[in-house]
């Protein structure tokens, strides 16, 4: 892989750092927002998802913003938002700015969230197209783990201004990236820039055939001339979104947030009485979380996405099953306690190196380019609404339904996950962009 690549894609992937960063950030401030503030607990709650109803505008427009003013452009946008909403957060007078400050965080989280994958799947030479993709998730990945290191620092000082505002950093290398990166070679080709989409193929292509090849490729694709919401009329082109939409769901409904989000209570009902223990205890699963995703970025193009996601789900599956075993009884003393423990890293490791990345990778690629920026729009929505939802409701179900049963319900969720994956999702390794058809097995 040419050095160029990997640096085009790992400033793109600086949007899913702040994702990362940005979504989890907050479970540590909130302590003492909440003081200085003196918030009651539905402001509480608000201050913590009205973020993710920023994501899900943002990711709702991402798409039809990336098709007017390129790849490019839009992460630039996304940095100046990021930017924007961390400076207004750290600096806030008042709770009612702070809110404004993370929903417009969350419309910067919800147009990375959706161009990120989408840029780096469009400028990968076929053969690391996983890798690079996984790079992204790699880097929500230490974003989050990051957010939890920073959230422990400042928190002596109770410093959450700190806290927030230090996303200014990754924001500013954003924005300076993307100023001198190259747009996309396929959103140039559909623009009609052929000349400059031409060149920039040759600088990302490993050989001068494999550019001619792509191109020819790239060019035939956009000979279906239909703009904006008419792609989807075709039936293979909404096969495709409704393989998108389920895959962005699946990726949250079976539970990864409410280890992300709620880790540190869990950690609790799964006997670690104090709170210090049950954070560091958080911080390990971080750690599992990002060295994982490497696991993907090394395999996920020579075995390929189905076989990956295959043994992650499954083991996903036999840890929530351990989780819903250990939870049927009341207290988890001794050993029982350590089995929750472990089944908590398996299932978060499991996630990291299957469901976590390659569902960005396969909805950045099922698409056809005119359907491409629409398409990765309205499944990265449907992943945060999943997202919305898993967050709102993980509490709820524990108490109305019972730990047991809500760990069971996150677990035939991964089984569901499974076989949808096995009659539905074309395997795309090394395929080029242009050639990826869905099809029902
Ligand atoms: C998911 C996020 C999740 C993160 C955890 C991402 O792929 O979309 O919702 O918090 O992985 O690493």
């Amino acid at each position: 892989m040419r050095p160029y690549v990997l640096l085009v894609a790992s400033v793109a992937a600086l949007g899913g750092l702040l994702f990362g960063y940005d979504t989890g950030v907050i479970s540590g401030a909130i302590l003492f927002i909440s003081k200085d503030f003196s918030l009651p607990t539905h402001l509480q709650e608000f201050t913590i998802s009205v973020v993710l109803i920023g994501c899900i505008l943002g990711a709702a427009v991402a798409g039809t913003v990336a098709d007017r003013i390129g790849r490019r452009l839009t992460l630039l946008v996304a940095g100046i938002i990021f930017l924007i909403g961390a400076l207004v957060s750290a600096f806030t007078p008042t709770e009612g700015v702070l809110l404004a400050g993370r929903f417009v965080v969350g419309i910067g989280i919800g147009f990375s969230s959706v161009v990120a994958p989408l840029y780096i799947s469009e400028v990968a030479p076929a053969n690391v197209r996983g890798a690079l993709v996984s790079l992204y998730q790699f880097a929500i990945t230490v974003g989050i783990l990051g957010a939890y290191i920073v959230d422990y620092v400042f928190a002596r000082g109770g410093d959450w201004r700190a806290m927030l505002g230090l996303a200014v950093v990754p924001s500013l290398i954003l924005i300076v990236g993307m100023i001198v990166m190259p747009e996309s070679p396929r959103y140039l080709f559909k623009i009609g820039h052929d000349s400059r989409a031409r060149d920039e193929l040759t600088r990302i292509a490993q050989t001068g055939d494999d550019s001619e090849r792509e191109e020819r490729s790239i060019v035939e694709s956009l000979k279906v001339k239909s703009p904006g919401f008419s792609a989807f009329k075709a039936p293979a082109v909404r096969l495709a979104l409704f393989i998108g939409v389920t895959l962005a769901v699946l990726q949250q409904v079976t539970g990864i947030n409410a280890v992300i989000y709620y880790g540190p209570q869990i950690f609790q009902m799964a006997g670690i009485s104090s709170a210090s223990a049950s954070i560091f205890a958080q911080a390990l699963v971080g750690t599992v979380n990002v060295l994982m995703t490497l696991v993907a970025i090394f395999l996920v193009d020579r075995v390929g996405r189905k076989p990956l996601l295959y043994v992650g789900l499954s083991g996903m599956f036999v840890a929530l099953a351990a989780l819903a075993v250990a939870f049927t009884q009341p207290h988890l003393t001794g050993s029982l306690g350590t089995i929750a423990l472990v089944s908590m890293m398996v299932y978060v490791g499991c996630f990291a190196f299957s469901l976590g990345p390659i569902v960005w990778l396969l909805i950045s690629e099922i698409f056809p380019l005119p359907a491409r920026g629409l398409g990765m729009s309205m499944s990265t929505l449907a992943n945060w609404v999943g997202n919305f939802l898993v967050s709102q409701f993980f509490l709820t179900m524990t108490n109305k339904l019972g730990r047991p049963a809500t760990f069971w319900i996150y677990g035939v969720l991964c089984i569901v996950t499974i076989l949808f994956v096995r009659s539905m999702v074309p395997e795309t390794k090394r395929e080029l962009l242009e050639q990826i058809r869905v099809r029902p097995a």
